[in-house]
């Protein structure tokens, strides 16, 4: 195989210091500040600022980040723009980007761009010999590949190699082309110990990784054996930046930008897995957590990516942070569930392209997706599960706008027979403690959340329909005027009472009784106040028995009951807000919790009667 063959979309051409900015610096951000630009299927248009038109002929491609003019014929890069529209020369128009962008010119070669051609090249050419290796002859790297399922070429499309089990290989080997030990200890294609320089990848499955522009920026190899880690990295380097670089961009950026849709994955075989299969518009995070500027990077080929992560638990960790992070960067996140096999590549390998299409038809939005999650977590069917879960979902609802809530809202209610009202006052509270900065419980006006509220299906006792306090203390002077025998079993409950009148009333009932033995109702009503004497009557009036009273002396029984609990579950609800993640405040947050628990084991049975 010659050097010029074209392995992984390998080009040959200098890098400098205006492809660092270009890397990082959108033009269209850029050219916005001066132009007033809308999007236009894949571009964006405006007026011309260098030539005087009333119809837009300016285009600024963001996938090609360069902009035309149809107009004037005016075109370039983000440089020459900027060179064009401030007309300063290339050195300041680059100074002037590199500042905004936080770009080190010294670190990133500006006085040394040669070097870092060379650095370039050398990587190429350490591609090269390991791409020869496992392509060329028979070796445990080709074997390994093969068994994955990959053919020769996928091999030659992504530049896979091998990496001998030799300590000095590649050393020798680029030594020969005339590289400096030094410069392969600065690309960390050497490791080094007492003095001595050797190949710091070795018995490895070489992954070369692009950048956009086509050059070797680094490394990540598999191991074939047991030492070591399983993938190891081209350290961090002056052109190898883990957190600006996303691997197989270099292949898939145009597939990604013609489907507006970037499906995002974890790991370097689950990109080329995808990729085999005919699943193009693929990128990987280069094996550390998703980073701002990827997400920026991503943004110029779409606004939409579908996040593939492994299916166990750190991959569900890293996807709840990576929606979060794309969210922020303006970009439209789904989060995608591997149903079977542990990453995307045993699924598609196991499954085929139409099956992983279908997940990613199924990924879930931000919202549905940090939902699902939370009801992961907690048994909602147990109110106490239903009470976590509310108090993890809150917050993701408070950040949605009215609308959108309203839908998840409904939904929510629908699924978990958590009452709508319930969820609504949570998540109103989580928003009112953000506006006023207080905490949940300090600004909150109606205590924590009720969650079997009367009248929401059930049993829940509801005496005739009337509502209030006020009715249970009319229904007990109506029970004991017309039946005094329920004065007994009352005794325990009079302080219902709260209001003086009803207290005069009841009062008056028990006096009569103690004197006669039986209650006349027209010789209560001469002893009481006048005012009192008219609720006594509308009492009597009002509540207007079934069939049988000892179920509605039962019923107001119940809810007495059900509202003293709910109001010590209010109160422990408050408590709970209240308490920090502390250790001093964790046993008394667990004895709250505990008997919240049996609290509302015994609301809920109550409720079904
Ligand atoms: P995984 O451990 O999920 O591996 O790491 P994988 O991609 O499924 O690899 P195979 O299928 O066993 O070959 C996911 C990614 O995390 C990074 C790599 O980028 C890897 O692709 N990683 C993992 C490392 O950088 N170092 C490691 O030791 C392990
Ligand atoms: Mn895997």
């Amino acid at each position: 195989m010659s050097n010029n063959k074209n392995v992984g979309g390998f080009r040959v051409s200098g890098s400098t210091i205006a492809d660092e900015i270009k890397s990082r610096c959108n033009i269209v951000d850029i050219v916005g500040r001066y132009v007033e630009l809308k999007r236009s299927g894949s571009s964006y248009k405006g007026l011309c600022p260098f030539h005087s038109e009333k119809t837009p002929s300016f285009n600024v491609s963001e996938s090609r980040q360069f902009f035309y003019c149809f107009g004037c014929g005016a075109s370039g890069d983000v440089i020459s723009f900027l060179m064009k529209i401030e007309n300063i020369d290339f050195h300041a128009a680059v100074s002037k980007l590199a500042e905004e962008y936080g770009i080190d010119m010294d670190r990133f070669g500006y006085r040394n761009e040669g070097k870092k051609n060379e650095i370039y090249e050398m990587n190429r050419e350490a591609a090269v010999f390991f791409y020869r290796n496992l392509t060329e002859k028979p070796n445990p790297g080709y074997e390994y590949m093969k068994k994955r399922g990959l053919n020769p070429k996928t091999i030659a499309r992504f530049g896979i190699g091998f990496a001998e089990d030799s300590w000095h290989a590649l050393q020798n080997h680029l030594l020969e082309k005339k590289y400096s030990e030094e410069m392969m200890m600065q690309a960390g294609l050497l490791s080094a110990s007492n003095g001595k320089r050797y190949d710091k990848f070795r018995n490895r499955v070489m992954f070369p990784i692009f950048n956009t522009r086509g050059k070797v920026i680094g490394f990540g190899g598999r191991t074939l054996g047991d030492s070591g880690p399983k993938y190891l990295n081209s350290p961090e380097s002056s052109v190898f930046s883990k957190k600006n670089n996303l691997y197989g961009l270099n292949l898939t950026r145009n597939e990604i930008n013609s489907s507006n849709c970037a499906i995002l994955v974890e790991g370097y075989m689950d990109l080329v897995s995808l990729y085999r299969n005919g699943v193009r518009n693929v990128a990987a995070s280069l094996g550390t957590a998703l980073t701002e500027q990827q997400c920026a990077l991503l943004k110029r080929y779409t606004q939409n990516v579908v996040l593939s992560y492994d299916a166990d638990a750190a991959g569900q960790k890293a996807a709840l942070r990576g929606i979060e992070l794309l969210r922020n960067a303006g970009i439209s996140a789904r989060v995608l569930h591997i149903s079977d096999g542990k990453d995307p590549d045993e699924f598609i390998t196991k499954n085929g392209k139409e099956a992983f299409l279908k997940l990613v038809d199924q990924a879930l939005p931000y919202a549905d997706y940090r939902i699902s999650v939370a009801r992961g977590k907690y048994d909602i069917g147990t109110p106490s599960g239903g009470i976590g879960f509310l108090r993890e979902i809150r917050g993701i609802l408070a950040d949605l706008s009215p609308v959108e809530a309203d839908v998840y809202i409904k939904k929510i209610a629908a699924e978990t027979h958590i009452s709508e009202s319930a969820i609504r006052r949570e998540v109103n509270e989580t928003a009112e403690s953000a506006r006023t900065g207080r905490t949940a419980a300090g600004g909150r006006q109606q205590p924590a959340q009720t969650l079997y509220p009367a009248g929401t299906g059930g049993r829940v006792p509801d005496i005739r329909r009337v509502e209030g306090d006020e009715m249970i203390q009319m229904h007990f002077i109506k029970l004991a005027a017309v039946n005094p025998d329920y004065l007994e079993p009352m005794k325990d409950y009079e302080f219902v009472f709260e209001d003086p009148a009803y207290a005069r009333i009841y009062n008056m009932i028990k006096d009569v009784y103690l004197e006669d033995s039986e209650v006349d109702i027209n010789k209560v009503s001469d002893n009481l106040l006048p005012e009192d004497d008219v609720l006594f009557r509308k009492a009597l009036e009002r509540v207007v028995f079934p069939e049988n009273s000892d179920q509605v002396f039962r019923e107001c029984v119940e809810k007495i009951r059900y509202e003293k609990l709910q109001k010590r579950q209010n109160e422990i609800l408050e408590a709970l807000t209240l308490l920090t993640e502390e250790e001093s405040d964790r046993n008394r947050a667990d004895a709250l919790t505990k008997e919240l628990i049996e609290l509302q084991r015994t609301m809920q049975n109550i409720k079904l009667g």
